[in-house]
């Protein structure tokens, strides 16, 4: 690997300037723009995971999700390693599939140590079909049908009940059951926090969980009913947050339920904070550490309980986007250019929205790196266009890059993180593939689908079909 010392007098600049510090491995994953394992080799290409991207994009096609393992792999173990530093009592971390949800991940996260949260009947079927146990698999969401409870119920799995109708309709499930099922509940703690409102979800005007007005109500009638095996209360305040003080905030008001459901005979034993720790997208993001965040968790809870002399729960944490956003790059292939002049230059890509719709759905911005041309002066600003028939498929609005042709290759750092978890396959773009790579292995985990994938669910009525 070459070494080019990064000069910032504006003019030399490069790409260069995103690599991660080499000589900091100890680095939170979340406060790096590259995966950890980015480095540049000698024909002047970003290699991530020991692989050239230049070269993996040769081999898997484009556009191309590359997941770093060490970078995941890392991120999983300090979170854990936080945990038994800062945290006498028992601890477990829950991965947020929802993020990224593949039999891969799962698998990955589990090896790691760690639970699975899942919000759906299909992120709970793959982390099961990965090998993880139900016991460490807990089932979020605001409006299970009776159906997924069932199935929930059928696995042993740990239920996060949401509302009233979720709870009357696991009673009835259970009404001639004798086994108890473990349950915890999801709360509105009333905490406000700064991030784009579509992902904010614990202040009081939220569709999730129970108000806690009404959380009295709700423990006086799990009292009655013991096939519900109430372990624990949850609660998660949104998103990409960047301070630590809600989550301290939210360690008391949470601590504060325990000793209400004493009094109804409810010993819980589980407390569950969500997850919410952001990650860098541009070096403008300026996230705490996963060790100063998981520090938070434990001394806001170690000195709530110890206020309430109450003895410490369970305490549990699921992350999604710390654990794999800053893991994964999306690689591109460049194709034409436009340029209009005294406004604006396009250049634009063999992906977009179909593959990232956060810039659409959340005007995210994001960082491009020209990975075929790592050292060259990032000389143009250019808008990254993605390729579906939608004037606003902008990857990024304004991209500093070296001049490009097509056939270079860029990649857009820190899409590990609903990305491929909310691709969708507008104007029928087959969705990419995804490879882990880790030094030097590149392994597929998603393959890329094909035209045959895109018709596979389409049924044609006999009256349509030609002779
Ligand atoms: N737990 C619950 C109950 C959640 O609703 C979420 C995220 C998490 C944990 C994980 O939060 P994280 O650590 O990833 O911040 N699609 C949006 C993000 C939506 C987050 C939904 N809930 C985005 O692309 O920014």
């Amino acid at each position: 690997m070459i070494s080019i010392p990064i000069t910032d007098n504006g003019v030399n600049r490069s790409s260069y300037q995103y690599l991660p510090p080499l000589d900091n491995p100890a680095a939170s994953p979340n406060q790096s723009l590259l995966p950890l394992s980015a480095q540049v080799n000698d024909q002047d290409h970003l290699v991530v995971g020991g692989s050239d991207v230049v070269e993996l994009v040769q081999r898997f096609g484009s556009p191309l999700y590359i997941l770093d393992s060490e970078t995941l792999e890392t991120a999983c173990r300090q979170y854990r390693q936080a945990f038994s530093q800062h945290y006498p009592g028992e601890a477990l971390v829950l991965y947020a599939s929802k993020a990224w949800s593949c039999l891969a991940v799962c698998a990955l996260v589990a090896r790691e140590g760690l639970g699975i949260d899942v919000v759906s009947g299909g992120e709970l079927y793959t982390a099961l079909q990965a090998g993880v146990s139900p016991e460490q698999i807990y089932f979020h969401g605001n409006n299970k049908s009776a159906e997924e409870l069932r199935f929930a119920v059928e696995t042993g799995c740990r239920i996060v009940v949401d509302n009233w109708l979720e709870l009357e309709t696991l009673a009835k499930l259970l009404e001639t059951s004798d086994r108890r099922v473990p349950i915890l509940l999801r709360l509105t703690p009333g905490i406000e926090c700064h991030t784009h409102e579509y992902i904010r979800t614990g202040h009081l005007d939220s569709k999730f969980g129970f108000d806690p007005d009404r959380v009295e109500s709700v423990f006086a009638f799990i009292s009655k009913h013991p096939v519900l095996d109430c372990i624990g209360i949850h609660a998660h305040i949104g998103s990409q947050i960047f301070e630590l003080q809600p989550h301290n905030d939210l360690s008391d008001v949470m601590v504060q339920w325990f000793a209400k459901a004493a009094s109804y005979g409810l010993s819980l034993r589980e407390l569950d904070l969500g997850g919410g720790l952001g990650i860098c997208y541009t070096e403008a993001d300026d996230p705490p550490s996963i060790t100063a965040w998981v520090k938070t968790l434990c001394q806001g809870v170690i000195e709530a309980c110890r206020a309430r002399q109450l003895p410490l729960p369970r305490l549990l944490c699921e992350p999604g986007r710390s654990l794999i956003g800053p893991a994964c790059v999306t690689a591109y292939t460049v194709g034409s250019q436009k340029q209009v002049p005294g406004i604006r230059n396009y250049v634009s890509v063999d992906g977009g929205m179909s593959d990232n719709p956060r810039p659409i759905t959340y005007q995210s911005v994001y960082r491009a790196i020209a990975a075929s041309k790592m050292s060259a002066p990032l000389s143009e600003t250019a808008a990254i266009a993605g390729k579906h028939c939608e004037s606003g498929d902008i990857v990024i609005n304004q991209a500093q890059l070296p001049p490009l042709e097509a056939g270079d290759v860029i990649v857009i750092p820190g899409t590990g993180a609903y990305n491929y978890s909310m691709a969708s396959n507008y104007n029928r773009v087959p969705r990419p593939a995804a490879v882990l790579v880790n030094q030097g292995e590149a392994q597929l985990i998603l393959q890329r689908e094909t035209y045959q994938d895109l018709i596979r669910q389409d049924c044609l009525p006999e009256f349509l079909k030609q002779a």
